[in-house]
């Protein structure tokens, strides 16, 4: 499989937000913006793999400020970091007013998406990290998914700690400013 430059794997999309996509405040609902972040992940992972690609996870993604109805939504997405048959997209998201032309930034987002074939995870190929900022958002990409694992194996272990825990405790760590994990850790 041949190896692909992080440059070859761009990918932009583009949509103007109607009516359609308002929340109930009249501006753009979230979930209109995490479906273009989702389209553009399965664009740019799938012409990367040259396979198709389904969403295997999002990262934590934060609004930044409100997109409004009328704004041109851009998404500029490329691949920052592979594993064996995972591919990180990470996207960034705009928008701009059409009339004024003056472009925010709104969004970035890291989606993780596992080629496929029946079903099953298949390989992908190699990323070529040439520059330097290619490099460092690779390690970065590494490094997320080994603090996921990490954050996972930690959260289901204090998890279970606090369900063994007496009522006269779970009263006291209600009132207490203490933090849960900190209580936990110690105990
Ligand atoms: C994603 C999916 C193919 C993974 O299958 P699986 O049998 O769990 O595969 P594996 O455990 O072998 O993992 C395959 C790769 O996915 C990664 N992966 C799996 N689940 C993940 C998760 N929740 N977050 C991040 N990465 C994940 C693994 O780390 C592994 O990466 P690597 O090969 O680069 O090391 C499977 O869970 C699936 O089909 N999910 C539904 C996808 C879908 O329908 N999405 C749209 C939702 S409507």
């Amino acid at each position: 499989m041949q190896a692909k430059r992080v440059a070859e794997t761009e990918v932009r999309m583009a949509q103007v937000m109607t009516p359609n996509d308002a929340n109930v405040l009249g501006k753009v609902f979230g979930g209109s913006i995490l479906a273009l972040i989702d389209l553009t992940a399965s664009a740019t992972s799938s012409k990367f793999a040259g396979r198709i690609c389904v969403t295997a996870a999002f990262d934590r993604v934060d609004f930044l400020e409100p997109v409004e109805i009328g704004e041109l939504v851009e998404l500029d997405g490329f691949v920052s970091y592979v594993g064996r048959t995972s591919v990180e997209v990470t996207i960034s998201v705009h928008a701009t007013r059409l009339v004024t032309g003056a472009r925010r930034h709104v969004n970035t987002a890291r989606v993780t998406m596992v080629a496929v074939e029946d079903g099953k995870p298949v390989e992908v190929p190699r990323l070529i990290c040439e520059t330097r900022e290619e490099k460092l958002r690779f390690l970065a990409g590494k490094l997320r998914r080994e603090l996921r694992v990490e954050r996972t194996a930690d959260m289901t272990a204090l998890t279970k700690q606090i369900e063994g825990l007496s009522e006269s405790e779970l009263d006291n760590l209600l009132g207490s400013k203490e933090r849960i994990c900190d209580h936990l850790r110690a105990n």
